[in-house]
């Protein structure tokens, strides 16, 4: 199925992440996986937008099992020969009033957020296929913001101890 576009989208059963699924059901030319850490959770998921006359595929994702990642990432080499869109939703977030001990809450919520996003993206990021949004505007921003940390870095180096004096305002756009 090397010819097929591909989108994956991670903690897709829920929230966000399901939305985005749902979105991109709609919009995106090509097969659309759900992915979820548990798998009961994740079908339940996609009957929900089968109900919906929605078609998303399914395939298990744990961001914190690098077992869980590789097996996705050689599923995904040998069905399509690599990604087109990758978004990273995952994530976990402790509630304001939880009484977990801070130094849990620290290593729980890194664990996931930020190590488990990087290792899938490490492990994904590699297969991802040459690309280009299908809107101007998107491209646009995309540049804008990788610009402004350019010049935000120059203007570290060339005015030092004057704080921050560039901030800009841009919508990010996840998709690849
Ligand atoms: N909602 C907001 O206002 C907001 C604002 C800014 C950023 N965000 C970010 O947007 C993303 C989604 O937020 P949300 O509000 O939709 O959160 P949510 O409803 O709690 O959904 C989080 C999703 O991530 C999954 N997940 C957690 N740990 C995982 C792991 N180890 N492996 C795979 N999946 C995992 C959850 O799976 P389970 O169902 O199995 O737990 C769930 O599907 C998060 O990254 C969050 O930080 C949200």
């Amino acid at each position: 199925m090397a010819g097929v576009r591909v989108a994956l989208v991670t903690g897709g059963n829920k929230g966000v992440g399901l939305a985005v699924v749902r979105a991109l059901c709609k919009q995106f030319q090509g097969d659309v996986y759900l992915t979820a850490r548990n798998p009961k959770l994740g079908e339940e998921a996609v009957k929900a937008l089968n109900n919906e006359g929605l078609s998303p595929l399914f395939h298990q994702l744990d961001i914190n099992d690098l077992t869980s990642i590789r097996a996705l990432r050689d599923f995904l080499k040998e069905k399509y020969d690599g990604l087109d869109v990758l978004i990273n939703n995952a994530g976990i977030a402790f509630k304001v009033a939880d009484t977990t001990p801070f130094a849990t809450q620290a290593e729980v919520t890194l664990k996931t957020n930020f190590f488990g996003t990087l290792d899938v993206s490490n492990e994904l990021l590699p297969l991802i296929k040459p690309g280009w949004p299908n809107t101007a505007y998107a491209v646009s921003k995309i540049g804008e913001t990788v610009l402004s940390r350019i010049q935000a870095r120059q203007l570290k180096e060339t005015r030092k101890g004057e704080g921050n004096i560039l901030s800009a305002a841009s919508q990010p756009f996840t998709a690849i």
